[in-house]
């Protein structure tokens, strides 16, 4: 896909994908989980076409994250990566996009979906969608400033639709040249139905392409809603911390090749990863073990539907007795042959169940622990 567009003779091209011809999957951007550590992980199963980062932050004193900003200097393997920001200072965008371009990323993505109060309140994020005036300031000064590929990414509304046509209007004016779209509102946080007939609305609204996200939960959900709604490709959050195989399955099936099926030996193999490249010695082991009990609150259904595994390791205190249930669950007595149970369950409710709550001024905060 390649075009000019006025803009300075900008000439606007999403990058290839990995399989040629085929359409394109995004690592949805989420706070505190798509780091450097966790995009080695991902790689090493299939790597998504593109990447996102966490967000950074930007207002009067921000600066860099350079935890943020080693994923992009370090991908692990050379996918093209979008940086994204979250702010609505003019000025501070303005400075912050000229930084970035230092840096090797494909383009910069501007948050406008995240549901934390203590973040819209500010009008960041999702507040943004309150107020188109200001969306049409905001996307004037990123498309000035960034000659490269400029994304954004939303949801359809704040507590309804009632700006979406508006909104969709200003990504046309403004040249954004790739909009990922969480078919919910800002209100509707990560639980409620998502609305795919929105995706397909925005589709034949917007010359640029439109990429579907919100409980793509499977390689299959994957390819219907895709193919149904008209959208460019799929965004994949909550499903790849599941099943990191995802985006490799969706290469498969898009190809009508067998769709490979994880075993539990597999998922152990992944959750030794995740607890290697996230482990850090400054860091007291109680928390690692915490942080790891948050991923495996979207493996573990898959591992053992009656929810003994999710019970006994919540209850674990150090890696040892955690990797011993995880031994337990997941190799001992020749379950490392059982199938991984890898597709997320698809209704809304389901897929929310998981747990990452990182506090209440973040992306995810409003994520419930299965048993609360
Ligand atoms: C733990 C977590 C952190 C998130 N952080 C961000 C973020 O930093 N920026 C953003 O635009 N969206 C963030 N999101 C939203 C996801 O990118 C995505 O839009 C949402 O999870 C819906 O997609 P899914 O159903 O595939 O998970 C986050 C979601 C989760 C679960």
């Amino acid at each position: 896909m390649q075009e000019t567009s006025h803009l300075a003779n900008r000439v606007v091209s999403l990058p290839e994908t990995i399989a040629p011809g085929q359409w394109p999957t995004a690592l949805a951007p989420m706070q505190d989980v798509t780091s450097l550590a966790y995009m080695r992980v991902v790689a090493r199963r299939g790597s998504p076409d593109y990447y996102f980062t966490e967000y950074f932050r930007v207002h009067g004193t921000s600066r860099l994250d350079p935890k943020i900003l080693r994923s992009i200097e370090e991908t692990p393997d050379g996918r093209p990566v979008f940086a994204q920001l979250i702010g609505e200072n003019l000025t501070d965008l303005r400075r912050t996009v000229r930084e970035l371009r230092e840096y090797p990323i494909a383009g910069i993505d501007l948050n406008m979906g995240c549901p934390a109060p203590r973040v819209y309140k500010k009008n960041v994020g999702g507040g943004l969608l309150r107020n188109p005036k200001v969306v049409d300031r905001i996307l004037g000064t990123l498309r000035e400033g960034i000659p490269t590929l400029f994304t954004v990414k939303m949801r359809i509304g704040f507590e309804d639709d009632r700006h979406f046509d508006t909104l969709l209007e200003l990504v046309s004016k403004h040249e954004v040249d790739l909009l990922s779209l969480h078919v919910r509102t800002v209100q509707g946080g990560y639980r409620s139905e998502p609305s795919y007939p929105h995706a397909r609305h925005a589709v034949q609204r917007l010359s640029c392409p439109v990429l579907l996200n919100g409980n793509i939960t499977s390689a299959a959900v994957a390819r219907k809603e895709v193919t149904g709604s008209g959208a460019h490709g799929a965004m994949i959050g909550r499903a790849a911390i599941r099943n990191p195989w995802i985006f490799r399955q969706i290469r498969q099936i898009q190809a009508n090749e067998k769709v490979f099926c994880p075993k539990l030996e597999d998922v152990y193999l992944y959750v030794n990863e995740l607890y290697e490249e996230f482990s850090d010695s400054r860091v007291p082991e109680a928390k690692q073990v915490a942080r790891m009990k948050k991923f495996l609150n979207f493996v573990g259904l898959g591992v053992d539907s009656r929810g003994d595994f999710l019970h006994q390791m919540r209850r674990s205190r150090t890696r040892d007795e955690l990797f011993s249930i995880c031994s337990e669950f997941m190799c001992e007595g020749g379950r490392g042959a059982t199938p991984f149970h890898h597709q997320s369950p698809s209704s809304a409710s389901r897929v929310s169940e998981p747990s990452f709550s990182l506090g209440n001024n973040s992306c995810s905060a409003e994520f419930e622990s299965p048993s609360s």
